[in-house]
């Protein structure tokens, strides 16, 4: 599997890999996109049904999102946000929501998330904010 050493290198600063497991990643319903580079993957994200605390039911939670450092600005991510929306869309979902670094905001926006929190922090990650694309 090639999540692990993409998140550990991208999202948790080198830490060992067992650590960069998400309890959620074998939950039932939910799934692990990546975008192939020739043999390896250089974007991923994971998507699970959970709701938003206080927003509506059918909410899936994305997290994880990471493109390797020497393929960003190549639209990989875009390509995974746009296909979950796509198949999460024929799966009815009525929004997508993420723990959102506040330095990738503008990736977000891009794909039309809203912001839908004040700014809150995660321990040794950073400042964040909660963001939200309804699905139609
Ligand atoms: C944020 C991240 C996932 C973006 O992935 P990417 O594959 O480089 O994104 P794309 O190339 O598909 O970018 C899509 C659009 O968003 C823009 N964009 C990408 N990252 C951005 C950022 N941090 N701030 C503002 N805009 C950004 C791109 O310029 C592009 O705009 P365009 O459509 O006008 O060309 C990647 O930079 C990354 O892994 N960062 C480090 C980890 C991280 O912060 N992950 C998010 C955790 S919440």
């Amino acid at each position: 599997m090639q999540t692990l050493p993409l998140r550990s290198k991208v999202l948790r600063n080198g830490l060992e890999l067992e650590k960069c497991i998400f309890p959620t990643d074998d939950i039932e319903d939910g799934f692990h996109l990546g975008f192939s580079s020739g043999d390896k993957i250089t974007s991923i994200a994971t998507f699970f049904w959970e709701d938003y605390p206080d927003d509506a039911v059918g909410g899936v939670r994305l997290r994880g999102m990471a493109t390797h450092p020497d393929h960003t600005g190549k639209g990989q991510g875009a390509a995974i946000i746009k296909f979950a929306v796509n198949e999460l869309s024929s799966q009815n979902a009525s929004y997508i929501w993420c723990n959102a670094r506040k330095i990738a905001m503008g990736f977000y926006k891009k794909l039309g998330f809203e912001v839908i929190s004040d700014e809150f922090d995660i321990p040794g990650i950073g400042p964040h904010f909660n963001m939200i694309k309804t699905l139609t």
